[in-house]
């Protein structure tokens, strides 16, 4: 090879996608699993780029991305619209998709039906529901029809009202032994992996050696097989209330302010558009143009 020759970067290598299994296996390796939530095309693609395991088209898409104050109002084909985009954006991470508050509580059936919604309509690979009691059967009743399901435990904003608003859970001992117990029931009824959210990480230390299943943990400490942060919130896109488990890793939302209004001085500075922004037309045909309207 001649000095100074380039050498092109290897193309990165094709990642094989994203299985219940190798979840499983990576939770017996040891190997901490990544989930981000997604809720479009372009965030899709960039989970995709940075090489996640799991993507969660979450409900917090409700307060993120469609700007309702909880994640209690979204409807099931809000997120299914949500869902198909990040579909589209996706190879390799695992899809999941979150059943909204109203959607699956009411009967196993209801369950089913909204789950199957997610798998045809919007190609999600799993969906999620939240809480133990009444969801343990939902969850059973789903993965029986066939859909992955993961749960969730601690936190469950669905039902954030009812927990005494959006708080941290288990930290007595009753309240402790309340969530571990929910996290049993929902293994037990065939969940491939359980989400931990807002409890202590004593807790979910003393649970773990209980756990088969993957547990992916949001403010739950550091013990758990993975952990999952909300894409606006660790990317500094949202403006609202952070959670203290939330770490931000960029601020984009100050990026795009700065953009956006650095494109409004451009026009009215009349700074944009510059010349090679746009189209030209041959001269004759400027030319013909003018005799053609002078004739006119
Ligand atoms: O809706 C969501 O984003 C979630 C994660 C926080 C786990 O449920």
């Amino acid at each position: 090879m001649s000095a100074g020759a380039r050498v092109s970067p290897a193309p990165p290598a094709k990642r094989p996608a994203v299985t219940l299994s190798r979840l499983a296996e990576k939770k017996a390796l040891g190997e901490p699993i990544v989930m981000v939530t997604a809720y479009d095309y372009p965030s899709a693609q960039v989970a995709e780029a940075a090489g996640v395991d799991v993507v969660l088209v979450g409900d917090s898409g409700a307060m993120t991305v469609l700007g309702y104050p909880s994640t209690v109002p979204v409807a099931v084909d809000e997120m299914l619209m949500l869902a198909g985009a990040a579909r589209r954006g996706l190879t390799t991470p695992l899809l999941v998709g979150d059943m909204p508050f109203g959607s699956y509580e009411v009967s196993n059936e209801q369950a089913i039906a909204t789950a199957q919604r997610f798998v045809k309509e919007a190609g999600c690979d799993a969906v999620k529901l939240e809480r133990g009691g009444s969801s343990v059967d939902r969850a059973r009743a789903v993965v029986e029809a066939g859909i992955p399901v993961m749960g969730h435990v601690g936190l469950t904003p669905q039902t954030a009202t009812a927990l005494g608003g959006y708080r941290s859970q288990g930290r007595t001992a009753e309240r402790a032994i309340e969530v571990t117990r929910d996290a049993l029931a929902l293994q037990e009824a065939g969940c491939f992996a359980i989400v931990f959210e807002a409890v202590p990480a004593e807790l979910t230390e003393t649970v773990m050696p209980q756990i088969d299943v993957p547990v992916i943990g949001i403010g739950a400490g550091p013990a758990t097989d993975g952990q999952v942060l909300v894409f606006h919130d660790l990317l500094g896109i949202y403006d609202g209330h952070a959670a203290r488990f939330v770490k931000r890793y960029a601020n984009v939302r100050q990026a795009m302010i700065d953009g956006v209004a650095a494109f409004a001085e451009d026009v009215r500075e009349r700074r944009y558009p510059e010349p090679e922004h746009g189209y030209t037309m041959a001269p004759d045909e400027s030319e013909r143009l003018r005799a053609l309207l002078a004739d006119s």
